[in-house]
């Protein structure tokens, strides 16, 4: 048997052991989806949200891209967004990044890697940011560590910069915003950051003083 028909078997066996559990499983499931969270994550294998957070199909709506960016120009990353918030009506959204990135490690590197040099571009702009404290870090492991979790606090400013999050933060003091990086060694995840609704933000000229229901 090839390996990606194994995934079709352990499929079947997982949607048969599902309905053995609760024989209303996925009749609930089926008209209605309401979860009480929007996670964004890292694309890397390792870092599965549902499995680390022990969740179910039905309560955590999911973005993962390369570094668990929020990229203002993004219109995937803009319309999961605007989805969850203003029609899912998430009450927290999760950046949730990863020690050991590579995609973090490739950003602070010198390497052309091609198309997605792009991409890292944004995260090198983080590392310019705070180049100073990560510097003084003695270990390659530990800059890249520590770029990680600065990358993840920024990643949260940039979702309150959104006029989607300040518009929903006016008008019904939600989503929360939570910064979290998660460890491959151990698979805990350590909260680092955390913006209540209508938190100001680091400067002024990103709050937007004329939004109304027609703004996207
Ligand atoms: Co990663």
């Amino acid at each position: 048997m090839q390996r990606y028909e194994q995934l079709l078997l352990e499929n079947k066996a997982w949607a048969q052991e599902k309905v053995q559990d609760d024989p209303q499983f996925f009749e609930r499931l089926v008209n209605i989806q309401r979860p009480d969270f929007l996670w964004i994550g890292c694309s890397d294998s390792r870092v599965p949200p549902n499995e680390i957070t022990q969740t179910q199909p039905g309560e955590i709506f999911i973005h993962r891209n390369i570094a668990n960016m929020v990229v203002h120009t993004d219109l995937n990353l803009l319309s999961v967004l605007q989805y969850a918030v203003e029609v899912l009506k998430v009450k927290h959204i999760i950046v949730c990044g990863h020690y050991g990135c590579g995609g973090v490690k490739a950003a602070m590197s010198r390497s052309s890697y091609g198309i997605i040099n792009k991409w890292l571009r944004n995260i090198k702009d983080v590392y310019r940011f705070h180049q100073g404290e990560i510097d003084d870090l003695s270990s390659e492991d530990d800059r890249v560590n520590r770029l990680i979790e600065l990358n993840v606090e920024e990643q949260v400013l940039n979702l309150a910069k959104t006029s989607i999050i300040q518009k929903a933060w006016k008008t019904e003091g939600r989503p929360h915003l939570h910064g979290w990086v998660y460890s491959l060694h151990d698979g805990v995840i350590k909260p680092l950051v955390e913006m209540a609704a209508n938190t100001p933000l680091d400067h002024p000229i990103y709050e937007y003083d004329n939004l109304t229901d027609e703004t996207v």
